[in-house]
């Protein structure tokens, strides 16, 4: 399978050096399985200050990215990989689930993901937008949280990330309503009094299924 080329436009690249440069994600690019490449924003600017902002019309708060410097970005990235697909990430996009991370690591190729900044972005770039996805129900300061959510879901998936594990077989059967994981435990065996479930260090393997399955279910928060 050819690499996922993962391509990122944002005034801040050094965001993702920690959660590129490590674990998992590293792991992909060192094996060749996924390619990230930053492209700052800033460059396509306009101006001796390279502007990449301005006021919203009709007045508002805030500063919004031009639409100029972003399709210039834009270009330049489809000109790396012309079939890649274009991700926004907005409050206003459709919710992001495992679904959605499953079809984007099986059917689709490159990607390109725009980090908005500030107050927002000219509406006019969703023209050469494929995707938009909101990742929940609060707002952020900028795309680059959730642009770094959108690669770590789908890196995961990509086969001979998650090497020797069938984690990613297991999941590749549910749904997005069906995510939850039963509770694991490691030694101790005994920790502050607290057992660990008998029936996990039966060997019964029909019995641990069982009780896997019976134990999916959403944590209670307390109080
Ligand atoms: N930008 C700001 N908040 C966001 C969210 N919840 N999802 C996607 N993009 C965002």
């Amino acid at each position: 399978m050819a690499s996922k080329k993962i391509q990122i436009i944002t005034l801040f690249p050094e965001m993702f050096e920690g959660v590129l440069g490590n674990s998992m994600l590293w792991k992909a690019s060192d094996r060749g399985i996924a390619e990230y490449s930053l492209i700052n924003l800033r460059e396509y600017g306009q101006g001796p200050r390279r502007q990449v902002d301005d006021t919203p019309y009709g007045g508002g708060d805030g500063m919004l990215l031009m639409v100029e410097p972003l399709l210039k970005a834009i270009e330049v990235a489809k000109a790396n990989d012309p079939s890649a697909k274009v991700y926004l990430p907005t409050p206003r996009g459709e919710l992001y689930k495992q679904s959605t991370a499953k079809r984007i690591a099986t059917e689709e190729q490159g990607m390109i993901i725009i980090c908005p900044r500030y107050e927002g972005y000219d509406e006019r770039i969703t023209e050469w937008v494929d995707h938009q996805f909101c990742i929940g129900g609060y707002v952020l300061t900028g795309g680059e949280l959730p642009a770094m959510i959108l690669i770590d879901s789908v890196v995961r998936l990509l086969p001979g990330v998650l090497g020797g594990e069938t984690s990613t077989e297991i999941e590749s059967f549910q749904q997005d309503d069906e995510n939850i994981e039963f509770p694991q435990y490691t030694r101790p065996e005994t920790f502050q009094d607290r057992a660990v479930p008998p029936v996990l260090l039966s060997g019964n393997h029909a019995a641990i299924e069982k009780w896997r399955s019976e134990n999916s279910q959403p944590s209670v928060n307390k109080g």
